[in-house]
């Protein structure tokens, strides 16, 4: 399993703080997504072997949670809130516009792998709908223009992504 070395050291000082080390599961596969970006076959058998279950184990709590992703993404992952506020403020018409300067369909990422796209709940900050996080970095009133804008901003390298791939 291919890591940084303090992502090692994370998960070797994480591990004695359970009581068991199963309990160990869910911020171990945290761990390993934040610095891959998704949970592949090889980081089940990792984690199964490191906390010594079956891979079936570790598997059915990656396919439980939606929040773990089981395939690659694009370089930068686009979501879009589509709560209330957002929804009546254009987020549809806002994902619309990342879909086709990204060619790609939500829960797609396009043909290049520059990005990913998606629809989540409420990313708290109602007021400044609609709202679009591009990993970590919070975006407020991204209109149509302005998605096709952030676009331009990934393909020029302008926004720097949360993974260095
Ligand atoms: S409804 Fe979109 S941020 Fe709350």
């Amino acid at each position: 399993m291919n890591l940084k070395p303090e992502t090692f050291s994370k998960i070797d000082q994480l591990i004695p703080r359970y009581p068991e080390k199963r309990s160990a599961v869910l911020p171990l596969l945290h761990l390993i997504q934040e610095e891959r970006g998704w949970i592949s076959n090889e980081a089940i058998e990792w984690v199964a072997d490191k906390l010594e279950l079956q891979p079936i184990n570790v598997y059915e709590v990656v396919t439980f949670y939606p929040m773990f992703k089981q395939k690659p993404g694009g370089r930068y992952a686009i979501k879009v809130c589509r709560t209330l506020s957002c929804a009546l403020g254009g987020a549809y018409k806002t994902c619309k516009s990342f879909q086709e300067a990204l060619g790609c369909e939500v829960d797609g990422t396009s043909e290049d792998a520059l990005a990913s796209i998606e629809f989540v709940e409420c990313h708290a900050n109602c007021g400044k709908a609609p709202v679009v996080m591009i990993d970590e970095q919070m975006y407020e009133g991204v209109d149509e223009n302005a998605a096709r804008k952030l676009v331009e901003a990934m393909r020029a390298g302008e926004i720097k992504p949360a993974r260095e791939d």
